[in-house]
């Protein structure tokens, strides 16, 4: 497929795996993968399992990302996970704002834009996630509230910031129900955040950046959602839990 950003697939493994299963899995990606050189490959492990699975994928073509981290340094933080801690595993990219933690977590566009912050200051590379609910695509609310969410996590990043960041569009109502959103409608959105892009930064930033479609891709939908022109690549769950499926829906892609 002919695209004008390099697609970027990246697996959300969410608080799934053992130590065992993210090495058994990570490997299988590894073997299955080696040839691909047209798709950025992520996968995103739990914390546990980061410090394993950062030797097993070391000369592979597979980077590491964290799924969530502090927006602090060290020090007096129970239970927190800084991002100096993340490098020490050669992680490249951090989930941030995922919808899970803006809904269980209650996580605000002001705490994703400061752990944006943190994640360039420590060298990682976010993933910001933005999304609405089922009940806010109905009201006709999608723009406002994608757009508010861009804003608000984006806010205080510099324009090379910008550029090492990548965004994630999951429409809440398709993240693990099966229920996909059309190509159609994932490309009406990540049209209008690219213009926001334009307008927050500047039009050569819009054009560069990276915004990839989650909410259950899975090997067969892939293609249809990935040649849409701004969609640029994919954040997936479930389908990333499996060998077989994640290494398909990144083959279907290319
Ligand atoms: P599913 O692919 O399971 O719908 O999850 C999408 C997601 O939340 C990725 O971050």
């Amino acid at each position: 497929m002919d695209k004008e950003r390099k697609l970027i697939i990246a697996g959300n493994w969410k608080m799934n795996k053992t130590v065992a299963e993210s090495l058994d899995l990570a490997s299988g990606l590894v073997r299955e993968l080696k040839d691909v050189k047209e798709v950025d490959i992520a996968i995103c492990p739990p914390f546990t399992a980061l410090s394993e699975v950062s030797k097993a994928v070391i000369d592979s073509n597979i980077r590491l990302g964290a799924q969530n981290m502090s927006q602090n340094g060290y020090g007096a933080h129970t239970g927190e996970i800084a991002a100096g801690m993340l490098k020490e595993f050669s992680t490249k990219y951090v989930i941030l704002g995922h919808s899970e933690r803006r809904e269980y977590q209650r996580e605000s566009d002001e705490l994703i834009a400061a752990k944006a912050k943190a994640a360039h200051e420590a060298g990682l590379k976010p993933i910001v996630c933005v999304g609405e609910q089922l009940e806010e695509r109905e009201a006709g609310k999608t723009e406002d509230i994608v757009g508010t969410q861009v804003r608000g996590s984006l806010a205080g990043l510099t324009t090379e910031e910008m550029l090492g960041t990548v965004i994630a569009y999951e429409p809440v109502w398709a993240i693990g129900t099966g229920k996909t959103a059309t190509a159609g409608q994932a490309q009406e959105v990540h049209a209008f955040i690219r213009n926001l892009l334009a307008e927050l930064f500047d039009a050569d930033t819009a054009k560069a950046v990276r915004i990839q479609y989650g909410g259950s891709v899975k090997p067969d939908n892939a293609r249809e959602l990935m040649s849409q022109p701004d969609v640029d690549g994919a954040l997936v769950g479930g389908a990333s839990l499996d060998v077989r499926n994640f290494s398909e829906l990144i083959k279907n892609s290319i």
